[in-house]
């Protein structure tokens, strides 16, 4: 079973107060998601394996650490998953990114794939698939399993919010993908957003409300 981990960083906690409150606007929201996320590419990024390197210091020859593991590719759930990306690329810049999109329908909750763009190599790299929510689950385990349906076979989950059903079903669907949140949250609602969450992402993000 993929192992969840709630990011309790007061940093993030503080931050992620400031995302929820109705009255952040676009401009800030946007920031602090970005800010959140690059937060959260430390702790992600925390069990990457190293190797040694030799290399020469301005006085002496040296055996230090660089990272030798599979190449990373960041991969954002449209649309609200692009507001997590600049702030992972922040810490990983040479990471490539691929675009799954997908949308919730308004009535059966149920998601929609309509674009699926990705780096040629994905087999060979940790994919981090990003999205602020995770609700009931559905657009994060369809978005996991065209990846793949089309070769991954390494991936990791960060998103910012939670539902215990969303954690639940993913867990279930795809049991080798590691959850990374900022907050576990209480519950959905009958129209399946997040409680007490920060609303839709998506329309915060572009200002679409
Ligand atoms: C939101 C969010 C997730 C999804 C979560 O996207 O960004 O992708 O809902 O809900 P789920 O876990 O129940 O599937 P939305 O469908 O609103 O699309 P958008 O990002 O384009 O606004
Ligand atoms: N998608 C969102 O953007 N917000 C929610 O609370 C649930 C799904």
């Amino acid at each position: 079973m993929g192992k969840l981990q709630v990011m309790e960083h007061p940093l993030i906690q503080h931050k992620l107060t400031i995302i929820r409150d109705k009255n952040t606007g676009t401009k800030v929201f946007r920031e602090v998601v970005n800010e959140i996320a690059r937060l959260m590419a430390y702790e992600v990024s925390r069990d990457m394996p190293l190797q040694d390197v030799e290399i020469e210091t301005p006085l002496v020859q040296s055996v230090q650490k660089e990272l030798a593991g599979k190449k990373v590719a960041i991969i954002p759930i449209l649309r609200a998953g692009l507001g997590m990306v600049d702030g992972m690329l922040d810490l990983i810049p040479a990471a490539k990114v691929g675009h799954v999109g997908m949308y919730r329908d308004h009535d059966t909750l149920e998601p929609v794939e309509y674009f699926v763009k990705l780096p040629s190599d994905i087999n060979e790299r940790l994919l981090l698939v990003v999205d602020p929510m995770l609700a009931t689950g559905g657009s994060a385990i369809a978005a996991i399993d065209a990846l793949k349906k089309r070769g991954a076979t390494s991936i990791k989950f960060v998103c910012l919010v939670a539902a215990p059903e969303g954690v639940k079903a993913l867990e279930e669907a795809h049991p080798d993908v590691d959850i990374f949140t900022a907050s576990l949250d209480e519950r959905l609602d009958s129209n399946g957003y997040i409680l007490p969450g920060l609303g839709d992402a998506g329309d915060r993000l572009f200002g679409t409300l």
